[in-house]
């Protein structure tokens, strides 16, 4: 496999094009906190990097061109995220990063895909992006250092909280819940509760 290392400056600088300056610091602190992530659970660290450094590539398209590319994709989208505009750049950026960038590492695209509906049982690179894009330096919402100490010491756990967390969160704004997220919960709820139990 080619180093995506040598990609790296060509696709900032690309995304330095796309993307607002905001978008363009998130996604390199995203990038930064994947390598952290990599390195604390011996997972890929270039890829990693990759991952985060592309995942919001799509997020400033207008919802139309968004939605034709996450159907586009075909990367199995619900109804319930067709019609939720939040969820569709992730989908988007898998398939503009397949299509155009001809990147065919599908842990790295299913890492695109997911990294805001999330999934259940995910892989190192998924779980990675998914916990890079809420503990990434810019954030600052109320439990944001909870979140980065806790992925630093339990990646799963991690991910049961803030899906707990984002499924409250949703059913507050009287939004419907995508399948694979609530596959997700009941996935983490259960390993939570296991690893409790053998504790
Ligand atoms: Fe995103
Ligand atoms: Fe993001």
């Amino acid at each position: 496999m080619e180093s995506y290392k040598e990609k790296y400056e060509e696709y900032r600088q690309l995304l330095k094009d796309m993307l607002s300056k905001k978008r363009y610091t998130h996604s390199l602190n995203v990038a930064e906190q994947c390598v952290r992530l990599a390195r604390r659970y011996n997972a890929d660290e270039e890829r990693a990097y990759l991952a985060g450094l592309l995942h919001d590539i799509k997020k400033e398209e207008t919802p139309q061109a968004m939605k034709s590319l996450a159907v586009l994709s075909d990367m199995d989208i619900s109804e319930e995220e067709l019609i939720t505009p939040a969820l569709w750049h992730a989908p988007a950026g898998a398939y503009y990063i397949r299509t155009k960038l001809g990147i065919n590492d599908e842990e790295l695209l299913s890492a695109v895909r997911y990294h805001t509906a999330c999934k259940p049982d995910m892989s190192p690179i998924e779980k990675i992006l998914y916990i890079s894009d809420i503990t990434s330096d810019d954030r600052s919402y109320k439990d944001v250092d909870k979140y980065r100490k806790e992925c630093m010491e339990d990646i799963d756990e991690c991910v049961y909280d803030s899906l707990k967390y984002l499924i409250e969160e949703t059913i507050g704004k009287h939004s419907v819940i995508a399948p694979c997220t609530l596959r997700a919960y009941n996935f983490y709820t259960i390993l939570h509760n296991e690893r409790k139990k053998s504790k």
